[in-house]
């Protein structure tokens, strides 16, 4: 049987593409929904084949794509085997036709059929000419869909692709992604106000070097994007990292860390959780130059001046907010983090061996507690991310 398999904490999610011309989004939109750890099986209908090919869609997701309904391996039974493997189905885009069969109980494809077989929640992101959207039907039939509990995202106006300008064009996929997460995850951290650290720092020993780490920013995205998820008011202090910052959170961007320290110093007050997963410079120049350094063939000595420990300066707040640090080491694991733990005063701090962990997709975190510690499985960091969250808010009770 194809399909998808619920796996705890993992949600599935059907990805319906009808045929419009914003069916290129809903590539990037895979891309990013696997991003924050979901499954992703895409379904798409005749019309949307002639958009976006099965093939990059398979490619993208990991799994073939369901085009037909007469799919031998599926026995004809598809559109129910689907359905109830997903936590939500999500048609984006979803064109006005597509919307209105969905709205009169229409079931001629694989996906209406689907649609209307389904016991998940269902989302829908319409994307059409802004004529269609304004049109009378149209509008009653996103009226007929509300009424019947289906989320609808969007539309936004803007430019067309038919080069008129107004209301019908596709979110864009990282609204859709975010849009999507909320929907699904419930909300443990409504109203919870996290501040993080995350990535390197560079520490500038003239005007074009500089001493830094290999830390990629993953890790700290990750957690950021679970906190996200579940509902939290994440406010993203980040070194200088190629990633793009999860939406929805606010991001305040450093370089050295004093600046760090500074941008956490102004906050700290005002959040419940602070984690620190930033790999930060424990040590800066001295007396960096403002101009570029000069060779003279001679050996060089830097002095290099301890910074301030960003981590513990929180932790030791009179009123602290719930602190977690991080420790990436190279050997004598959990000897090293326990000590770091008690050394900061921390509830929580998650350690992993360095060279398993540095730019890769892939961790192994063990949380280390008041109670001993918890070792999670090897996984994607966006699912080490909520396992670690999950964490927190069990010790938060
Ligand atoms: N940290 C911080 N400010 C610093 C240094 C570290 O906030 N100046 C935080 C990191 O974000 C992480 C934890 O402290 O959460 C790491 O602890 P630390 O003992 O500083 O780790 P290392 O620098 O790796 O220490 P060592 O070199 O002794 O292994």
């Amino acid at each position: 049987m194809t399909g998808i398999m619920k796996q705890t904490d993992t949600k599935s999610i059907v990805l319906g593409i009808t045929g419009g011309i914003a069916a290129y989004k809903a590539a990037e939109l895979v891309r990013l929904l696997i991003k924050q750890g979901m499954e992703v099986q895409v379904a798409m209908t005749e019309a949307a084949c002639h958009f976006i090919s099965a093939t990059t869609m398979q490619a993208l997701s990991g799994k073939p794509v369901l085009t037909s309904q007469w799919d031998e391996n599926e026995n004809g039974m598809a559109h129910i085997n689907l359905s109830r493997q997903a936590d939500a189905i999500v048609i984006a885009p979803a064109t006005a036709d597509f919307i209105a069969k969905l709205a009169h109980g229409m079931a001629d494809d694989l996906l209406s059929a689907m649609c209307l077989a389904r016991d998940c929640p269902l989302l829908v992101a319409p994307a059409m000419n802004r004529q269609m959207w304004e049109r009378a039907a149209t509008q009653r039939n996103i009226s007929l869909l509300k009424a019947d509990g289906v989320g609808i995202l969007g539309p936004d106006s803007g430019l067309q692709a038919c080069g008129e300008e107004g209301m019908g064009r596709m979110l864009e996929a990282a609204e859709l992604a975010l849009g999507i997460a909320s929907c699904l995850h419930p909300k443990q951290m409504q109203g919870v106000k996290v501040l993080m650290t995350a990535g390197p720092t560079y520490e500038p020993i003239d005007a074009v070097r500089g001493i830094t780490n290999r830390s990629s920013g993953k890790m700290g995205y990750a957690v950021a994007q679970a906190a996200l998820n579940l509902g939290a008011e994440v406010t993203l202090v980040s070194g200088p990292v190629a990633l793009q910052p999860p939406a929805g959170a606010t991001v305040v961007r450093i370089e050295t860390a004093q600046q760090m320290f500074d941008a956490v110093q102004a906050r700290a007050s005002d959040c419940d959780i602070f984690i620190g997963v930033a790999a930060v410079a424990d040590y800066r120049v001295a007396h960096a130059s403002a101009q570029k350094i000069k060779k003279d063939g001679q050996g060089m000595t830097l002095e290099l001046v301890p910074n301030p420990d960003i981590l513990a300066y929180v932790a030791s707040l009179p009123k602290p907010p719930f602190c977690v640090g991080f420790a990436a080491e190279s050997e004598n694991l959990r000897d090293y983090a326990e000590r770091k733990r008690r050394a900061k005063k921390l509830p929580l701090l998650a350690a992993n061996l360095a060279q398993e962990a540095i730019g890769s997709e892939h961790n192994q975190l063990i949380l280390f507690d008041e109670a001993g510690e918890h070792p999670l499985p090897r996984s994607g960091k966006q699912q080490q991310a909520q396992a670690l969250l999950q964490h927190i808010i069990k010790l938060r009770g």
